[in-house]
């Protein structure tokens, strides 16, 4: 159905790669937003700071409220600071900063839209990447504003910050007001795991690599592990969060995402559609929950207070501000892939926030060998551990000869690849890599809308179980792994995982 129109991507063998870079301008809707100045102001600079922008840009922040132009510089000056680890002259970050041009748009209504439309026509040549940072309500009414002000050319493209949406039919009708005013090809939604360096190495790691590929199918593979733990609670997002919960900001789109690398097919070339069209068909094979499938293969949990380090913390419904709330801050799923490749190997999901550790991890679970010849107990299988965050790294857990008398001892030692200390370079913030590929028109670590619906049929196949089946949240005390050691108890079919997490952690 899609053509493919992104320029490929060739290996390039250790050589860095330039591709050039249209001028152009940002226009950051949400502009004084809390990504806006963590993220996207940051992700700029330290492009322009490596002298990747070279070309002749602007940055305009959309904002609804009005702000001084200066007390607004300063403050995309302070977040630059504080996003930068290494030496920048401080006239960079005054040239970078000149660059910025504060738009005050109080309502998406056509005629407050004619300064930006002055400001933008001044230069005719340039693209102009519009970055929607706003809830996605506003996303509809932003771009017909945009086109009507005939702000809108071939060139132009939109970046739509997650969520999409709340459910499938609300994606469907925002995509569509979007699908009015832009083409498919000029539409990037962001999801900004895929810009991690680490995340991005798992398609080196598994397409340059023909030891792994071989091995990489349920014929070889027990049971796969996906999980992003998070240390930090909802901190001051509770409006959102309370209305989306783990399932719908984490495993709708950055999971899934990490499951789409790990399972699909070799795609046949470096583009944006052939990789896409992979990663779809990895989300149509996803097995549908059904009201009782829901209760035996997914938990979800809310945490309540917890001491970590000697300080108390709050629960979920102290964070909100509430007195109930059935929103879940933990989530686990066993998945299951129904293709060739994948039948009989587990995929299990695992997300919560309040967990003791920030860490990031897919673990590949070999199956043990076939026969013991060294004694009768079965030998633990190989594990491949690729550490996404904080430590990025890649273990591989072998069973080695412990030295010296006593038979055939041996136990399980890893080979490790420290990512940061074999790369002695910065690695960029997913965002930069990401509003880099945008104004190239490098559509490959973004979402296509068929790859947004298809994750979004199956996250409300848990919706609907879990309101057939009125499933609960299972309390967990802040600091702490979730709910598993309940689980484990009942000698549920996380028992592998959870063992693994303590051991190891
Ligand atoms: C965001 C979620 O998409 O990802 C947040 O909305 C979450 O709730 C964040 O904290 C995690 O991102 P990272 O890069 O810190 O792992």
């Amino acid at each position: 159905m899609y053509r493919t129109n992104a320029t490929t991507m060739k290996p390039s063998n250790g050589k860095k790669q330039v591709k050039p870079i249209k001028p152009f301008n940002v226009i950051v809707f949400g502009g004084d937003g809390d990504l806006a100045f963590r993220k996207i102001y940051p992700a700029l600079f330290h492009r322009y700071a490596d002298n990747q922008l070279t070309v002749d840009f602007s940055i305009f922040p959309v904002t609804r409220s009005t702000r001084k132009h200066a007390t607004f510089k300063d403050e995309v000056r302070k977040f630059i600071a504080e996003s930068t680890d290494y030496a920048v002259k401080p006239e960079v970050i005054d040239v970078f900063i000149s660059r910025i041009h504060l738009k005050c748009i109080p309502e998406h209504e056509l005629v407050n839209y004619e300064d930006l439309q002055k400001s933008l026509e001044k230069t005719p040549n340039h693209q102009n990447l519009y970055y929607l940072s706003t809830p996605s309500e506003a996303f509809g009414p932003i771009c017909a504003c945009l086109k009507h002000a005939g702000l809108v050319n071939s060139s132009s493209k939109v970046v739509l910050e997650k969520p999409l949406g709340n459910s499938l039919a609300s994606s469907q009708e925002i995509n569509s007001m979007i699908s009015s005013c832009f083409h498919e090809n000029q539409i990037y939604r962001i999801d900004h795991y895929l810009g991690k360096e680490t995340v991005q190495n798992l398609m080196v790691l598994r397409f340059a690599n023909h030891l792994f590929e071989n091995a990489w199918s349920a014929d070889h593979i027990d049971n796969v592990q996906i999980t992003v733990a998070e240390s930090l609670g909802v901190e001051n997002r509770g409006g959102y969060y309370d209305n989306s919960g783990a399932l719908l900001d984490m495993v709708q789109n950055h999971l899934l995402q990490l499951l789409c690398l790990i399972a699909m097919e070799p795609p046949s070339r470096l583009e944006a559609n052939i990789v896409r069209n992979e990663k779809l068909k990895v989300l149509n094979s996803l097995r549908l929950f059904n009201k009782k499938s829901v209760v035996t293969e997914t938990v979800r949990g809310q945490y309540t207070r917890g001491i970590v380090d000697g300080k108390q913390l709050n629960s979920y419904l102290e964070d909100i501000e509430e007195y109930e709330s059935n929103t879940e801050t933990f989530v686990a799923i066993q998945a299951h892939i129904d293709n060739w490749r994948w039948k009989g190997t587990p995929f299990y999901l695992r997300t919560g926030k309040r967990m003791p550790k920030r860490y990031s991890e897919i673990v590949i679970n070999f199956k043990s060998v076939k026969h013991n010849v060294f004694s009768y107990e079965e030998i633990p299988g190989n594990r491949l551990i690729i550490r996404l965050q904080p430590e990025e790294r890649i273990e591989l857990v072998q069973m080695t000869k412990i030295p010296g008398p006593g038979g055939y001892r041996y136990k399980p030692i890893s080979l490790k690849l420290d990512y940061m200390d074999s790369f002695n370079e910065r690695f960029p913030e997913a965002y930069e890599r990401l509003i880099v590929d945008v104004l190239r028109g490098e559509q490959t670590l973004f979402m296509r809308q068929d790859e947004l619906e298809a994750a979004w049929i199956w996250i409300e196949s848990i919706v609907d179980g879990w309101a057939a089946s009125k499933q609960k949240n299972v309390l967990y005390e802040a600091g702490t792994w979730g709910p598993g050691e309940q689980i484990m108890k009942e000698d549920h079919m996380w028992s592998t995982s959870y063992s693994y997490l303590n051991d190891n952690l």
